[in-house]
């Protein structure tokens, strides 16, 4: 029988990130490839310890149906600590997700339709161009710098769209980038869309994770139009499994991504947002995010080492204060692909940069991830000098054949 698949799928293929993680699964490799927490900080021993409690004094309710808007008591947590933030937010304007990819999924989902324009940083999150393929809009890349997104671009990409959507940015330690932006660029953008009449979703899983510098206001606290939808994250200062999330979104919104959600999954699993209110009465979640951030201020400074030391001259890389990734440009006309199918030959892997950019291009970059990787491994004379090193070799070899005139290895 021959099944009929919906157009739409013609466009869709599996993540590369994906496949290459495959390819790391074999023990052997090094791999900066990934986005995965450290598993070493997650609270295994502290919800052990309460989860029997929790099941046994509200067990039947922790394994019912719970209402699509999410837990109370969690919404209204979750309310509480962005108004200490600075965000003016109440519990009626949280929705817990399952996941803040489902809070992409839904806000798309709300926003695109088939050639409608959404605007972006170049380079963007990969999960962000997945959900939104679905809807085959139009991605309109917009420049970025060390500051974020450059709000000229922004204007003159805007000038050419016919029908602008939504501005979806991550502008706390980007994936991919690892980039902050400055207070002048959220001010400026939120400058813009309000002045087109845009919705900007500001998604935020890093902005707890930072390492060094104080906290910067979210755009969601910079706005008074109502103009911000914010999607925010425990996976990175939690645990991702639980799979908990939320948006935060004027009310009337947030009832158009109520319905959406119902719709899919009709809530986020009771246990999990029981289990975390269970965790928040009992723990500070503060002093485990310190310690997260104390872990991965370690692991980056030993990869921004290694980098420093090992890399032939030409090569770029961002030093970022929070976050997961360091961004990496090679030297103009050397393929991040290229040198991927070298390293793998050398057992160390990465992200070739291209496919965070929804147009193409840009094949001399890359992405290295530093959380997932123990530091005696990543530390001196271990795994992850022993990876940037085996990289800069592999580097140095194509560098020395394009000199050479040799032709490049294809990618693969
Ligand atoms: C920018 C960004 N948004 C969203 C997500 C999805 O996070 P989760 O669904 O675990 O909340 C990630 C995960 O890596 C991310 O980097």
């Amino acid at each position: 029988m021959t099944m009929h698949l919906a157009t739409r799928m013609q466009s869709l293929r599996a993540s590369d990130i994906r496949e290459i993680l495959r390819i790391t699964q074999r023990p052997s490799v090094i791999s900066f490839a990934g986005g995965l927490p450290a598993a070493e900080t997650f609270p295994v021993e502290e919800l052990k310890a309460i989860a029997g409690a929790m099941l046994e004094a509200e067990g039947a309710q922790a394994l019912q149906y719970s209402t699509t808007e999410g837990h109370p008591p969690l919404r209204e947590w979750i309310a509480g600590r962005m108004r200490r933030q600075g965000a003016a937010v109440s519990a009626d304007e949280i929705l817990v997700t399952s996941g803040s990819q489902q809070g992409l999924d839904l806000v798309v989902k709300a926003f695109l339709e088939p050639g409608d324009e959404v605007l972006c940083e170049s380079p963007t999150y990969l999960g962000f161009i997945q959900a939104a393929q679905v809807f085959e809009p139009r991605f309109v890349e917009v420049a970025t710098d060390d500051e974020g997104m450059r709000i000229e671009a922004l204007e003159e990409r805007l000038a050419g769209c016919r029908r602008p959507r939504l501005i979806y940015v991550v502008p706390d330690f980007q994936n991919p980038s690892g980039r902050r932006w400055s207070v002048p660029r959220r001010q400026g953008l939120l400058e813009v869309a309000c002045r087109h009449g845009l919705p900007v979703l500001e998604d935020a899983p890093y902005a707890e994770v930072r390492f060094a510098g104080e906290a910067l206001p979210s755009l969601k606290a910079l706005d008074t139009h109502g103009q911000v939808i914010q999607l925010g994250t425990f996976s990175k200062i939690f645990c991702p499994g639980l799979r908990l999330a939320w948006i935060a979104a004027p009310e009337e919104l947030l009832h158009r991504f109520v319905i959406l959600k119902q719709a899919t999954d009709l809530h986020t699993a009771t246990f999990s947002q029981m289990l975390l209110v269970a965790y928040l009465a009992r723990y500070d979640i503060d002093d485990a995010i310190e310690r997260i951030r104390e872990v991965y201020r370690r692991r980056r400074d030993a990869m921004i080492a290694a980098l420093e030391r090992e890399m032939p001259a030409g090569v770029r890389f961002t030093r970022p204060d929070g976050g997961l990734f360091v961004w990496v440009e090679l030297p103009e006309g050397v393929d991040a692909r290229a040198l991927l199918a070298r390293c793998l030959e050398r057992e160390v892997a990465f992200v070739p940069g291209d496919c965070f950019f929804p147009s193409g291009g840009h094949q001399n970059t890359l992405r290295l991830n530093f959380s997932n990787m123990p530091e005696e491994r990543i530390a001196e004379g271990e795994r992850i000098t022993e990876g940037v090193a085996r990289m800069a070799g592999a580097l140095r070899t194509l560098l020395a054949e394009a000199r050479e005139g040799c032709k490049p290895v294809p990618a693969p």
